[in-house]
Order: structure tokens, then C-alpha cells, then sequence
């Protein structure tokens, strides 16, 4: 079983990934902003908040001189509308969204490298976005930025290290059913935009954190650099 440290454990997709783990008989080392129910306090927003976060997940992660983290999942992540009529705005929201969705998740997978290095391999499996490929709201192109940021690092980091038997995989869900999706969908007609899933239905938490299970155990090595997108063929490719 495995030590699996999980950004974003505290609500939505992280907390049912966090709970599907557990379940599994792995041991999950989470992570949210503010911390408590046995969370570990981070805030993306600042910088090397994702040093902080690896240093004190490690101290959990078995006794001293045998501490190891097995796979890293990335997941925490925020949706926040910019302006374009709004210089100072439009600025701040895009350090923050580069900082949240894709600064910290490339710190902790430098991290996690280097720590797979000495032990012989390790996965990341890092949740991007349906709007990675297909783009965004028009006030949302700094958040497909960060997630197509997202997707390319992800096949960097397998093409450069599969052969430590590092892998690393990439999700892009499209609507999933958590605090993230349900503003958007309401301030954007839900009705309207669930007529362009052709399941006719947005994705379930437990459908996501079913995907990351899978990838943070049981998927394939040779699946390492793949895309998997869960999206009710919103998007297809
Ligand atoms: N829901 C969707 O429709 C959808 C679609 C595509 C991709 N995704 C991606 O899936 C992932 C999870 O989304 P979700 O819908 O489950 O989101 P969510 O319900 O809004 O939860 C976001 C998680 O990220 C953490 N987080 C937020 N701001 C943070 C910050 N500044 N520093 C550190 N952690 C922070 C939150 O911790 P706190 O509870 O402490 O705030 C929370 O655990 C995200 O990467 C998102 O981009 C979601």
C-alpha cells in the first residue's frame, strides 16, 4: 500500500479521492488551505508554500530514515472569474491562478522527482481540466492556461523520467459536481450547458476520484504521459 500525498483533501474531488484511497488501504497525507481534520495547512497563493507543505508531508510519511511518499496527486485548484476591463484585476487573478493551479503543482512535482530518484521510482498523477485543450469562459483564459501548462509539464515529466520508473499522468475532467462547478453552472444557465454533454449529466466526485485511484495504483506503466479525460463526451479528441 502506498503514501500518497493528495492536494485539495479537504472538499469536492480531493475529498472523495482522499476517502476512495483510504478505503483502498492506502495511507493519504493531505492538504488544504487552512488545515484541520488531520490536513496539512498550505496556502498556494504564496510562494514555496509547496516546499513547506513536501518538507511537513514527509515528516508523515513513516519513521525517520524510512520516510517515502509514493505518489503525488495534484489537485487542489481554484476557478476565479477576470475582468478584461480591469487592468489591476486581470493581473492579480492570473498570478494567483498560475500560483494555485500550476506554480505549486510543478514545485511539488520537482519534489517529488527528486525524491523518486532515490527511491527507485513513483507516480504523479496531476488534475488538470477539459479546458486545458478546449479553452475556457472569456473570463477564465488564465485558468486554461494553467491547466494546458498543467498537460504539457505532466508529458515532460513522463518522457524524462519513465526510465526511473517515474510516471506521470494527467486527468481533464470537464463539469464535475462540487463547489467549483455549481456557481459556474448556475451564473451560465445549467440547463444550456448540460445540453452539450451528450451524457447528459455532469461527472460525480466519486467518478474523478475513481480515475485517480486507479492512476495512483493500478494503471499500467506504459500509460505513463496519457491524458484522461472524463467528460460525459463533452469533449471529445
Ligand atoms: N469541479 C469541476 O467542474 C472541475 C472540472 C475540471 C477540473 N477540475 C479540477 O479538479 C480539481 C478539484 O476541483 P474541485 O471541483 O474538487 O474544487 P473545490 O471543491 O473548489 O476544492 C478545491 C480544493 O483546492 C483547495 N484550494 C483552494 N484554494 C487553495 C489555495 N490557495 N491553496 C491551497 N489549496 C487550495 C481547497 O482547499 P480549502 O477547502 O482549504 O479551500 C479544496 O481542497 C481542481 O484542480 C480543479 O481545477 C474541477
Amino acid at each position: 500500500m502506498a503514501n500518497i500525498l493528495l492536494t485539495g483533501a479537504s472538499r469536492g474531488i480531493g475529498a472523495a479521492a482522499r476517502s476512495l484511497l483510504e478505503q483502498a488501504g492506502h495511507t493519504v497525507i493531505g492538504q488544504s488551505t487552512a488545515g484541520g481534520g488531520g490536513l496539512i495547512a498550505a496556502d498556494f497563493a504564496h510562494p514555496r508554500a509547496a516546499d513547506a507543505l513536501w518538507a511537513q508531508a514527509l515528516d508523515r510519511a513513516g519513521a525517520k530514515g524510512e520516510r517515502r511518499i509514493d505518489v503525488l496527486v495534484n489537485n487542489a485548484g481554484v476557478f476565479e472569474a477576470a475582468e478584461i476591463g480591469d487592468a489591476d484585476g486581470f493581473a492579480a487573478t492570473w498570478a494567483r491562478s498560475i500560483a494555485i493551479n500550476l506554480q505549486s503543482a510543478a514545485d511539488l512535482c520537482r519534489h517529488a522527482v527528486l525524491h523518486f530518484q532515490r527511491n527507485g521510482g513513483g507516480r504523479i498523477v496531476n488534475v488538470a481540466s477539459r479546458a486545458g485543450h478546449r479553452g475556457d469562459s472569456p473570463k477564465h483564459w488564465h485558468y486554461a492556461a494553467a491547466k494546458g501548462g498543467m498537460l504539457a509539464m505532466t508529458k515532460t515529466i513522463a518522457r524524462a523520467y519513465a526510465g526511473q520508473n517515474i510516471l506521470a499522468f494527467a486527468i481533464t475532467p470537464g463539469f464535475t459536481m462540487t463547489g467549483m462547478a455549481e456557481d459556474y453552472l448556475s451564473s451560465r444557465g445549467g440547463d444550456k450547458l448540460l445540453a452539450d454533454i451528450p451524457l447528459g449529466r455532469v461527472a460525480t466526485p466519486e467518478e474523478v476520484a475513481e480515475t485517480i485511484r486507479w492512476l495512483a495504483s493500478d494503471a499500467p506503466a506504459s500509460l505513463t504521459g496519457a491524458t484522461i479525460d472524463i467528460n460525459g463526451a463533452s469533449y471529445v479528441r
